[in-house]
Formats: C-alpha cells, sequence, structure tokens
C-alpha cells in the first residue's frame, strides 16, 4: 500500500481526516477539544481579560481564531435552488432498457449489468428563495443526482417537473430576476413575474404546470424527476439516439393545493427536508424507478414541434418510457454543510457514452454551472469529499486556493506538470469505442426555432387536468394576477386562450371585476391569497407588551 505522503503528492502527514492522525498530547484523549493548529482548549467559556470584568486582550488566540472562523461560516449560497435537501443511496441497473440490452443504445458503464449499484448523492430544492425559505412554496423542485460512476461522476441535474418556462439560456438571468424578490421591497412579487412571462409566450406550458396543484409537491419522497433536456445516448459503434430521463417515486405522486400548502406553512416551513431525513431515520428508503424514452437522433420533422425544445413533453403514447433501473436513498448526510451545501452538480458533467444533445438551453446551462461553482465553492471545489469522483484522478491541474491535495498519477514524475512529456507526465487515456461525431452545418445567426407551437401541448395539459387541477390552477392564476397592471393581465388572458379557449375564459371572468386597488402594490408570494390581510392581522392581532 502506497503511504499517505506519497498519495498526497506533498510532503505533509495527516491531512486526510480528522481521525487519520490520532497523536493525542499529554493530558488529551481523542475527544479532548482542540483548536485549528491542535492546542487542547482548556476554557471554552471565558474570554482571556484583565481581572474579571474585561476589558478582553487581543493576544486571546483561541477566542480569534474561534469567532472569525464562525465569520466566515457561510459561502455564498446558490444563485437559485439555495433552499435543499439532500441524501446518499445507489442506482442500480437492470442491464437492459425494456425489454433490450442496453447496449445497443449506450456504452456507459453504469447501465450495462443487471443488479450493478453505483453511489449517488442526491440533492433535491426548491428554486426562487433563499436558504431557509418554506418548502411549501408554488416553485418547480430540483431533482440533482450525482452518479459516482468507475468512469468518473455523471451529474443529471434536473426538476420535478418535465418540462422548463424557457428555451434560450440567454434569458435565464431575466426570467430569474423576474421570479425573485423585488430588488427594492425584497417581495416575490406576481406582477414582476408576469410582465417577463406574458412577454415569453414559450412559458405557456410551464406556467400551466406551475399553478396547478403540480407546482406545489407534497415532499420530496412523493414527487417525479426528470432530467428536462433531450441528452444522447451513444454506443459501441459511436451511433447515438436522443434519450430523455424519468424518474418515478414508487410512493405514488402527491402534490398540494395552495390551502393546504398554506396550512402546512403554519406548522412548519421545513416539512420536506423534515420528511426526508426522518424517512431515511427510520429506514424508509425513497424509491424511484428510473425510465428513458429513447428516439432517433434526427430533427422529426413529422412532429409538430422540435424534440430537442425543453418546454416539449414527449408524449408517453407516442414515445414508450422504457425502465432501466432504480435509485435508492439510504443514507442521511452527517454534515448539511460539508455535503448538501457543498455539493456541485453540473450539466456538463457526463461519461462516455452520455453526451449532450444540441438543446440550445442545455449549452448556455453547461458554462453556467461549474462556472458559479468556482465563485460559490472555489477552484478546487472539485478535491472535497462530496464532489471528487470515487476513482482515480490525475491532472497537471495545480494551485489555487484551498488546493487540498496534488491530484497526481502514482508513477507521475511530480517535477512534471505538463503534457506531453518524455520524462514521467501523465498519459492520454485509450478511447473507449468510436468516437460519436454529429454533423453540423449553418448560417451562424440570432434566432428562434421553427416549430415553436408555443401553446398546443399547454392546452393539453390543461384538458388532461382533472377538474380540480384545473380549477385550483384558475384560482391560482386569477389570485397572482388580480394585482397586476391590466395590460399584463390582457397579454396573459390572451395566452390562455390561445392554449384553450376555456382556459381563457375562466381566467378572464376571475378577473373580471377584479380591483387591484384593494390589493397589495408590493406583491407577496405567488399563487397566495389576502397577502396584504396578512400584513394587516399582524398589526392587529399582535399582543400589546409593556416596554421593559
Ligand atoms: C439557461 C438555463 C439555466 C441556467 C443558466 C441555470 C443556472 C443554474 C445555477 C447557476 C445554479 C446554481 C448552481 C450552484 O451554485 O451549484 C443552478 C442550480 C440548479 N439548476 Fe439550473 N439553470 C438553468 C436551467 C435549469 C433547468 C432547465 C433545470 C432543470 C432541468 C435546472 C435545474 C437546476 C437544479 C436542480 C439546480 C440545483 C442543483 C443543486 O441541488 O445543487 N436549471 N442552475
Amino acid at each position: 500500500m502506497k503511504d499517505e505522503q506519497e498519495y498526497f503528492g506533498t510532503n505533509v502527514e495527516g491531512s486526510e481526516d480528522s481521525f487519520t492522525n490520532k497523536t493525542t498530547g499529554k493530558n488529551e484523549n481523542p475527544d479532548t477539544l482542540t483548536n485549528r493548529q491542535g492546542h487542547p482548549v482548556t476554557d471554552n467559556q471565558n474570554v482571556r481579560t484583565v481581572g474579571n470584568r474585561g476589558p478582553t486582550t487581543l493576544e486571546n488566540y483561541d477566542f480569534l481564531e474561534k469567532i472569525s472562523h464562525f465569520d466566515r461560516e457561510r459561502i455564498p449560497e446558490r444563485v437559485v435552488h439555495a433552499r435543499g435537501a439532500g441524501a446518499h443511496g445507489y442506482f442500480e441497473a437492470y442491464g437492459t432498457v425494456g425489454d433490450e440490452p442496453i447496449s445497443k443504445y449506450t456504452r456507459a458503464k453504469l447501465f450495462q449489468e443487471k443488479g450493478k449499484q453505483t453511489p449517488v448523492f442526491v440533492r433535491f430544492s426548491t428554486v426562487v428563495h433563499g436558504g431557509h425559505s418554506p418548502e411549501t412554496l408554488r416553485d418547480p423542485r430540483g431533482f440533482a443526482i450525482k452518479f459516482y460512476t468507475e468512469d468518473g461522476n455523471w451529474d443529471l441535474v434536473g426538476n420535478n417537473l418535465k418540462i422548463f418556462f424557457i428555451r434560450d439560456p440567454l434569458k435565464f438571468p431575466d426570467m430569474v430576476h423576474s421570479f425573485k424578490p423585488d430588488p427594492v421591497t425584497n417581495i416575490q412579487d406576481g406582477e414582476r413575474m408576469f410582465d417577463f412571462l406574458c412577454q415569453t409566450p414559450e412559458s405557456a406550458h410551464m406556467v400551466t404546470f406551475l399553478f396547478s396543484p403540480w407546482g406545489i409537491p407534497a415532499n420530496y419522497r412523493q414527487m417525479q424527476g426528470s432530467g428536462v433536456h433531450a441528452y444522447k445516448w451513444v454506443n459501441e459503434e459511436g451511433k447515438a439516439h436522443l434519450v430523455k430521463y424519468h424518474f418515478e417515486p414508487v410512493l405514488g405522486i402527491k402534490n398540494l393545493t395552495q390551502k393546504e400548502a398554506d396550512e402546512i406553512q403554519g406548522k412548519n416551513f421545513n416539512h420536506a427536508t423534515q420528511d426526508l431525513y426522518e424517512a431515511i431515520e427510520q429506514g424508509n428508503y425513497p424509491e424511484w424507478e428510473m425510465y428513458v424514452q429513447i428516439i432517433s437522433d434526427d430533427d422529426h420533422p413529422e412532429l409538430d414541434y422540435d424534440p430537442l425544445d425543453p418546454t416539449k413533453l414527449w408524449y408517453k403514447d407516442q414515445f414508450p418510457w422504457k425502465k432501466v433501473g432504480r435509485l435508492v436513498l439510504n443514507k442521511n448526510p452527517e454534515n448539511y454543510h460539508a455535503e448538501v451545501e457543498q455539493v456541485a452538480f453540473g450539466t456538463g458533467v457526463l461519461v462516455d457514452g452520455l453526451d449532450f444533445s444540441d438543446d440550445k438551453l442545455l449549452q448556455g446551462r453547461t458554462f453556467s454551472y461549474s462556472d458559479t461553482q468556482r465563485y460559490r465553492v472555489g477552484t478546487n471545489y472539485l478535491q472535497l469529499p462530496i464532489n471528487a469522483p470515487k476513482k482515480h484522478v490525475a491532472t497537471n491541474q495545480r494551485g489555487g486556493q484551498m488546493e487540498y491535495r496534488v491530484d497526481r498519477g502514482e508513477n507521475q514524475n511530480p517535477h512534471v506538470n505538463y503534457e506531453p512529456s518524455l520524462i514521467g507526465g501523465l498519459k492520454e487515456a485509450q478511447k473507449a469505442g468510436k468516437d460519436h461525431t454529429p454533423y453540423v452545418e449553418g448560417e451562424v445567426k440570432r434566432e428562434r426555432i421553427d416549430r415553436t407551437n408555443n401553446f398546443g401541448q399547454a392546452g393539453e395539459t390543461y384538458r388532461r387536468f382533472n377538474e380540480w387541477e384545473r380549477s385550483e390552477l384558475i384560482t391560482n392564476l386569477v389570485n397572482t394576477l388580480k394585482p397586476c397592471r391590466k395590460e399584463i393581465q390582457d397579454k396573459m388572458i390572451d395566452i390562455f386562450t390561445q392554449c384553450d379557449p376555456d382556459y381563457g375564459q375562466r381566467v378572464a371572468e376571475g378577473l373580471k371585476g377584479a380591483d387591484a386597488s384593494g390589493t397589495s402594490d408590493t406583491g407577496g408570494p405567488i399563487g397566495s391569497t389576502e397577502t396584504e390581510n396578512a400584513v394587516k392581522q399582524a398589526e392587529e392581532m399582535g399582543h400589546p407588551s409593556d416596554p421593559y
């Protein structure tokens, strides 16, 4: 076995974890409190002062170290999806896709063998609000999976809903700004959101899901997961197919009405994190069946939409779902910050046998994730245990803040941090199979796609809902649109009418006579009712107390 010194590529011993170095000083045992310098702390209750009334002295190292570390306990939270919960588990492959051997479509190793298990870390989240915001809010839910495969990591960074608001990444920051709290009041405002959405007609389908009960999943264990985009699978011959990924909860799906969510929020604003944590502690391991849809890798002129358009579903009856494995979560994080906060997923993180499609949104995302993580977590974020692949890593990347180890090859000459080299540098790997070499040709331009069909599927989704889902959708839309300016309301009614005349008419009727003057200027959580009333209630119901 290699000694630790060689393994870390530095001349420092004991850098693995705090249990590796077991030496203890005199009057110490393995559980003795120390500072970060290893000095035993003999008094953790009193700062050092001149006399026992103060003033304090500045050379009090233990205090300075403790308080200055505390001052830096937080890293910047995710710009979106800040509120999350995570767990460890495994993915178990069936070795087949439906009835066919999976190797026909992909050479990715994690899928090939029946019963093969790959460790995973999954993070669920809400999107818009901050790190400790309520988990009852109307919002898509993130469903991000890190597969620690034998070929390195594969991240599938998806949501619970199967489609998205936009199809061009250039619009993402504007979309997020309009959904986030107002920069002046710091309060979410439906008018800002619909101001953006009424001029973004491709969002009609996602809006239809979001304002229905599908916009508030009951918890994380009983919701679906989806990769949303079309990706590619590549086989041994380099031939590709387009695929979409789906995860179905074994417990079934549950969603909440706005009223039910408000009630739950009144009692517990962490209910989804608590539900996930407790289920796993009790051995009720959440489980999802993983399916794919597979279609040929071309632009499918027979469809009235573009198969790469992330605002569209590939209907199940046309493109059947095929089982490929199951996902089980069976271990809670030991430390929230080290695992759930510092985990970094990215759409660019693929393994051999998996590939991108030409979906523009997906390509925009692929830049954004690792870019933000270098800022949010740090340059060497991939060296953190939660992000590091569970396999050999050897690069010539060196330095940067918080370099924890040198990612050196076992026999790499430590003087050679470049490639190519004749004197003991790293060597390129063998190809795993034939390259997939898609042919691309066209004018370079800024243009939307041809088959936008912004309203067809949104109307179909509206008609496929149960009546209680439709009426909940209308109520939530009306409540959020009520305080909006008339021109925004009218544009949204026009969009809903193009989706389905009944849809438009019901929203219009709900808004008829709605008088914005009685409602809040500053908004409130989307979908909620009587937000202004809540403000007054707090003032009126509050119990007077005498000053002390
Ligand atoms: C151009 C479009 C998009 C951009 C630029 C974008 C950007 C981002 C960024 C910057 C983060 C924070 C990452 C971090 O700090 O670690 C994030 C998180 C996330 N995004 Fe997106 N996003 C986009 C679209 C989407 C779509 C379409 C989905 C769903 C399919 C999605 C799902 C997620 C999830 C699940 C997370 C949280 C990951 C975690 O739990 O750490 N995003 N996104």
